[in-house]
C-alpha cells in the first residue's frame, strides 16, 4: 500500500524563486534562506518520495476570479510553470501523477470532501518555489507531483479545520492506494506577510514562532483557530498558513499514530515582503 512517509511545510516567496533563477542566492541578502533548507535538501534527496502532493495556492495564475474552486487536485500527466507577467520561471515541467491523483479524487469526494478535478493547469511560485528549495535547480524534479490548490486568496478561504480534516482524508486515500508508494505531503505558503493596504510589510516573528510550536505541538487546537486570528496577527496574506495543516492532518499521531519527529525547523525574516518559516516532520 501507499505511505505518506513525511510531511514538509515550506513558504514560497516568489523572489526566492527570481533569485535562484538569476543567480543571486550566494548574494548576503539570500545566503541565510537558501542555508535553511541546506539539511532539508539532504534530507529528500535520502528519502526519494515515490510522490509528491503538493499543497498549494495558484495567485490568479490558473485561476481568476472567474473560477474560484476552493479545493482542487491536478490530475493531468503534466503541469507547465505559469507565466506570471514576466515569462515562466526557467524550471523542469512538473510531472504529474494521475492514477494515483484519480485515485484521490475518487476517495476524497466519497469521503465528503468535493474536490475539483483539473486536467489543464499551469503552476506558478506556489509550487515551483517550495520544490526548488528542497531540491534545488535540477534538469528534471526527482519524482511526480500532485499539485492540490487550495483558495486563499479571495475570501472565503476553507477553515483550518476544513483544512486539518481534509489532510486526514489524504492520508485515508493514500493508504487505500494499493501499490507500494512513499509520499510525502508539502504544505505551502506563508508565514506572516500583507502586500497590500496601510499595513503593507507586517511581519509577526513572535506570532509565527508560536504557530510552529503549534502545528508541531498542538495541531488540534491550532486548527480551531478562526481566519480573523490569522489575518489580524499575520496579515492578509498570513491566511495562506492555513493550507499548512492539511500537510500536518495527513501525519501519523492525528491519525492514531506516534508523534512524528521534528527533522528540521527553520525560521529567517525577511525574505521580500515575508518570513521565511520551514519544518520538515517525519513520521514514525
Ligand atoms: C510575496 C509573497 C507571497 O506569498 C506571494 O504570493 C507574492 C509575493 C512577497 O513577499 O513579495
Ligand atoms: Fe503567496
Amino acid at each position: 500500500m501507499a505511505r505518506i512517509t513525511a510531511g514538509v511545510a515550506t513558504s514560497h516567496v516568489p523572489a526566492i524563486g527570481a533569485a535562484l533563477d538569476n543567480g543571486k542566492a550566494g548574494e548576503d541578502y539570500w545566503k541565510p534562506v537558501f542555508a535553511g533548507y541546506e539539511a532539508s535538501k539532504a534530507w529528500i534527496a535520502a528519502e526519494q518520495p515515490d510522490v509528491i502532493i503538493l499543497v498549494y495556492n495558484d495567485h490568479a495564475s490558473a485561476f481568476s476570479l472567474e473560477l474560484i474552486p476552493t479545493f482542487a487536485i491536478g490530475c493531468a500527466e503534466e503541469f507547465a510553470p505559469a507565466d506570471e507577467g514576466w515569462g515562466p520561471r526557467p524550471v523542469p515541467t512538473v510531472v504529474g501523477h494521475p492514477q494515483l491523483a484519480w485515485h484521490l479524487a475518487e476517495q476524497l469526494i466519497l469521503d465528503e470532501f468535493d474536490m475539483t478535478i483539473v486536467n489543464n493547469m499551469d503552476v506558478d511560485h506556489g509550487l515551483t518555489v517550495p520544490l526548488s528549495l528542497m531540491f534545488g535547480q535540477p534538469d528534471a524534479w526527482p519524482c511526480p507531483v500532485i499539485p492540490l490548490a487550495v483558495n486563499v486568496v479571495q475570501y472565503p478561504p476553507p477553515t483550518g479545520n476544513r483544512c486539518f480534516n481534509l489532510g486526514k482524508a489524504i492520508r485515508r486515500a493514500v493508504e487505500s492506494y494499493p501499490e507500494d508508494l512513499k509520499v510525502v505531503v508539502f504544505g505551502t505558503g506563508g508565514m506572516s506577510h500583507q502586500l497590500q493596504g496601510p499595513r503593507a510589510g507586517l511581519i509577526n516573528r513572535e506570532w509565527d514562532n508560536a504557530f510552529l510550536d503549534k502545528i508541531i505541538n498542538d495541531p488540534d487546537g491550532l486548527s480551531k483557530m478562526p481566519h480573523i486570528d490569522y489575518v489580524r496577527e499575520a496579515g492578509s496574506e498570513g491566511i495562506e498558513l492555513v493550507m499548512w495543516l492539511i500537510a500536518r492532518g495527513a501525519m501519523s499521531d492525528v491519525n492514531g499514530g506516534h508523534k512524528p519527529k521534528v527533522l528540521h525547523r527553520f525560521y529567517h525574516v525577511p525574505a521580500s515582503n515575508t518570513a521565511v518559516g520551514h519544518l520538515v516532520l517525519e513520521n514514525t
